[in-house]
């Protein structure tokens, strides 16, 4: 305690003037940097997250032109994307590969007093589905896309374990559906200098999941691709956001009921549309946000839990099927 008051005093003493100024001035300095980067957190999370869903800095979506395109429209995530954006005024087209459920979803979208197209098109199929989308699509005005559509395994599986047109459908439904259809409707955007390209990533994509392995590495190229795509054509007046949902409840995730972790995709895509303009890159819901906070800080011990749970869902996979072999 002397020995503290004795520094303390030394500290304090004029011949320490200078080395006192400086470390005062690093202190300030700190303290300013910590300021504005949690006001850089803070202003567009509230503005986002609290406020658009009250009404207040909510995005006019119409802006970008008056028709959208969703792919992987006839379910979950893609489904509701759908909903919403014709519940904010806006003409749908609706892509996937089954036509009797995209007149289900083109049904509930009429009623909306909205335009709605639709397209069975299976985006496994490789590059020559592309060509017939844009005749499709070419009288329209496009103002927004959604990439959306999105396959996973079968379950958690080694790599090796997984079959190997499984691995490449993945690339081919997560990765190339996107590039091709950004490249298709991007250049009238750029024309006409709006445009919203909206990426549907994961959380998979901010760490790698083990036993998803290609299932995640695609999704860090949904994320790269998004920011890099932001960054080229930002400064032309397009707008390119990258979603990163957590658990949401829909067939691919296999959550029946919504769970405070795991949204129904309604209120999931609610909260996403608020995010426009707000964040170029963000998880889509508060309790999305919070897991991407808290795994980042102990990503580690995070990987190695999901590694351990991807096994468990695994075994239990496999148990099934089993089960309904003999059945
Ligand atoms: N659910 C989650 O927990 C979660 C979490 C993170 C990220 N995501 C991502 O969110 C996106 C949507 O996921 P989701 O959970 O809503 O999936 P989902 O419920 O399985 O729906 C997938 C949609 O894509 C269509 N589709 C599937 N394969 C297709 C193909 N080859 N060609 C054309 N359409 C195809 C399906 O319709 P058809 O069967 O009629 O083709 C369906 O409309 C995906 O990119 C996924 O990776 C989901």
């Amino acid at each position: 305690m002397e020995f503290a008051t004795q520094a303390w005093d030394l500290f304090m003493s004029d011949c320490l003037y200078p080395f006192r100024a400086v470390a005062t001035g690093v202190g300030v300095v700190y303290l300013l940097k910590t300021v504005c980067s949690t006001l850089c957190f803070l202003c567009p999370f509230i503005k986002a997250y609290v406020l658009a869903p009250l009404g207040i800095f909510r995005p006019n979506l119409k802006k970008y032109g008056p028709w959208a395109v969703v792919t992987g429209a006839s379910e979950g995530i893609g489904r509701a994307y759908a909903i919403q954006l014709a519940k904010r005024g806006l003409n749908v087209v609706i892509m996937s590969r089954s036509r009797e459920k995209l007149e289900k979803v083109a049904d509930e979208i009429k009623k909306y007093g909205v335009e709605v197209r639709i397209i069975p098109v299976d985006f496994s199929s490789g590059a020559e589905i592309y060509p017939e989308i844009k005749k499709q699509l070419q009288d329209l005005e496009i103002g927004l896309l959604v990439n959306n559509v999105g396959l996973s395994y079968e379950h958690p599986e080694f790599f090796l374990d997984v079959p190997a047109d499984r691995l490449r459908n993945i690339l081919e439904v997560n990765c190339h559906s996107m590039v091709q259809m950004t490249h298709l409707l991007l250049p009238k955007m750029v024309e006409r200098k709006k445009g919203l390209v909206i990426n549907i990533a994961s959380l998979s994509a901010e760490f790698p999941l083990a036993m998803l392995t290609v299932y995640s590495a695609s999704k860090v190229f949904v994320s790269f691709f998004s920011d890099g795509l932001m960054q080229e054509y930002g400064s032309k007046g397009i707008v390119i956001q990258c979603i990163t949902p957590g658990l949401v409840s829909t067939a691919m995730s296999g959550i029946k009921k919504p769970r405070s972790d795991a949204p129904s995709p309604d209120t999931f895509v609610t909260s996403a549309l608020n995010t426009v303009g707000h964040y170029h890159h963000t998880a889509g819901c508060i309790p999305h946000v919070i897991q991407v906070l808290v795994f980042k800080l102990w990503a580690s011990k995070f990987k190695r839990m999901a590694a351990d749970s991807m096994m468990k869902t695994r075994a239990k996979a496999l148990k099934r099927k089993e089960r309904e072999k003999k059945e």
